[in-house]
């Protein structure tokens, strides 16, 4: 017989595509605008563009696919949108080290430990972090223009948990909004723009992998963010210092932001 979860999920999706269709009462105008629409959206689709995910992101549906599926203890801390800039292959740096190899922005340090629920450190744990430059843009998005693996990289946790590494503040950018989905965007006067943010994939030996972000707390897109990605504990501190003596002592310029940031791991 037919796969019963197959089943399942068409018989609910239209059920609710039969009530919203009841309740919109389409013309056939309308319909085939929305046909119209999905057509584009796939064909704005290529291997490093995928325009339905960004549907699905600014929809809110991203969020809520990851809401279920990765309940956490109170303590843990909270996934976020993976996004699309996500690459394998950046550099391994020891702590210390900056990822920032465009010079552009203000310099930050981020320092912090790895530990589980209970306050242990965790060592050895993956720290895979990336982010747009100081003009809003991914290297991926600059190819040739930013150096290759600008603003990524790959640290590891020392024997007390902690990990530290230079970068610059993020800034808010858009999210790709040259297809339909921007237009979308345009049409209902939404904005594209995302809170700026770090992000992050953590992963340890027998802990469940962390994917998220960390956001600035004074960007004007904080309470708007466009893919509705912004968890208040996932708010850092970016703190402002102007202080020779600490800018000598973290081997900083002067002035600096600093940030000071746990990761809290659940195990599997
Ligand atoms: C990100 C970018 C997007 O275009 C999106 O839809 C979701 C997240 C990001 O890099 O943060
Ligand atoms: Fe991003």
């Amino acid at each position: 017989g037919a796969d019963p979860r197959l089943k399942e999920v068409i018989s609910i999706l239209t059920k609710h595509l039969h009530n919203a269709v009841k309740e919109i009462e389409p013309t056939h105008e309308e319909w085939f605008a929305a046909i119209r629409f999905l057509t584009e959206t796939g064909h704005m689709c290529t291997d490093w563009r995928q325009e339905y995910i960004l549907l699905s992101d600014v929809l809110g549906v991203t969020m809520l696919v990851d809401a279920i599926n990765h309940r956490r203890p109170s303590g843990a801390t909270p996934n976020t949108i993976l996004g699309p800039f996500y690459i394998e292959g950046a550099p391994h740096y020891p702590n210390g080290a900056n990822i920032c190899l465009d010079h552009k922005g203000t310099p930050t340090l981020v320092r912090g430990r790895i530990m589980d629920v209970d306050g242990n450190p965790v060592e050895g744990a993956r720290i895979d972090v990336w982010q747009t430059n100081d003009d809003g843009f991914y290297d991926v998005q600059q190819k040739g223009e930013q150096p290759e693996y600008n603003l990524r990289g790959v640290f590891a946790s020392e024997a007390d948990g902690r990990y530290w590494f230079q970068t610059v503040k993020p800034r808010f950018y858009p999210i790709p909004d040259d297809g339909p989905v921007g237009k979308l965007l345009g049409d209902l006067h939404r904005h594209p723009n995302r809170a700026a943010h770090m992000h992050f994939i953590v992963t340890a030996d027998g802990y469940d992998e962390i994917i998220t972000h960390i956001f600035t707390p004074d960007c004007p897109y904080l309470k708007e963010d466009t893919v509705f990605g912004v968890k208040k504990d996932l708010v850092a501190d970016f703190q402002p210092i102007d202080d020779p003596d600490m800018a000598a002592e973290f081997g900083m310029p002067n002035p600096f932001v600093m940030v000071d940031w746990d990761f809290v791991l659940a195990r599997k």
